[in-house]
C-alpha cells in the first residue's frame, strides 16, 4: 500500500507542538491548519495541469494552470473539519462533502450519523481525518464515498497507526495514504501511541 509520510522539517516541528499536551486549543487549531496545508500540497502533487499562454512584463510564454477537474475534500466529522480549510484556501474549484462518524467509547467501532456528498464520479476525492487508529472510521468513510461513485480516493491523515494502515489495505487495497506521522501502535483503549490524544477534544476544547 502506498503510504506517503511527510518528511519536511517544518512538518516535524508542527507535529511536535500538536503532540505536546500543554498546547491549548487555539494554538492546536492553528497548528492543525498548518500541517494540513502541507498535507494538502503533498497529496495533490500529481494532479493535472493545462497549458496557458500568458504575457509576462517581458515576453509571451506558455505556462501551466490547474486543469478544470474539481477536487472534492470529504472530512470525517467531527475532527476532520480541522483539515478542510487548507484545501478550500488553495484550490479554487474544490467542493466539500461530509461523512459523520463517531467511535463508540467502549467498542471503538464507528457509528455513521451523517452523510452529504457532492457528485464524486471522475473527481479526485480526498477523505481527510486527522487520526487513523483502528482504521474502522476510515474504512467506513472510504466505503461510503465509493458507494457514491468515487473511484479515485486518497486518505489524508495527521497521525496513523500501523493497525489502521493494515485495516485500510485489507478493505480498500491500494488506497494511497498521506500522513504526517506513522506512529508505533494502539493502546488497549485503541488510542494511538505516542499519538496526541483525542484530536477532536483538543481541537474543540471539549
Ligand atoms: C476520531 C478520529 C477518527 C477516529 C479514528 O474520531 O477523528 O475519526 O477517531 O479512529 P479509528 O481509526 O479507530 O476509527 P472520534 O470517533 O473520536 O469522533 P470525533 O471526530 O467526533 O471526535
Ligand atoms: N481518535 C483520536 O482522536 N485519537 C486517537 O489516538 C485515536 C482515535
Amino acid at each position: 500500500m502506498p503510504v506517503h509520510s511527510l518528511t519536511h522539517p517544518l512538518a516535524a516541528h508542527i507535529l511536535t507542538h500538536l503532540r505536546d499536551q500543554t498546547t491549548k486549543p487555539a494554538t492546536f487549531r492553528t497548528l492543525a491548519y498548518q500541517l494540513s496545508l502541507l498535507l494538502a500540497i503533498e497529496s495533490t502533487r500529481d494532479i493535472e495541469t493545462d497549458k496557458k499562454r500568458i504575457q509576462t512584463p517581458l515576453e509571451p510564454m506558455e505556462a501551466r494552470v490547474l486543469a478544470r477537474q474539481p477536487l472534492v475534500v470529504v472530512p470525517i466529522l467531527r475532527a476532520g473539519l480541522g483539515m478542510v480549510q487548507p484545501f478550500t484556501d488553495i484550490f479554487p474549484d474544490v467542493s466539500v462533502g461530509y461523512v459523520g462518524l463517531e467511535r463508540d467509547h467502549e467498542t471503538a467501532r464507528p457509528r455513521n450519523y451523517y452523510c452529504k456528498l457532492p457528485p464524486l464520479a471522475g473527481r479526485h476525492v480526498f477523505v481527510v481525518d486527522p487520526m487513523l487508529a483502528t482504521g474502522g472510521s476510515a474504512v467506513q468513510a472510504l466505503t461510503v464515498v465509493k458507494q457514491h461513485g468515487a473511484t479515485d480516493v486518497r486518505l489524508v491523515c495527521i497521525v496513523s497507526a500501523p493497525e489502521g494502515v493494515a485495516e485500510v489495505e485489507k478493505y480498500h487495497p491500494g488506497t494511497a495514504i498521506h500522513t504526517a506521522a506513522l506512529d508505533r501502535e494502539l493502546n488497549a483503549r485503541k488510542y494511538i501511541l505516542p499519538g496526541l490524544g483525542d484530536f477532536g477534544d483538543r481541537l474543540y476544547g471539549t
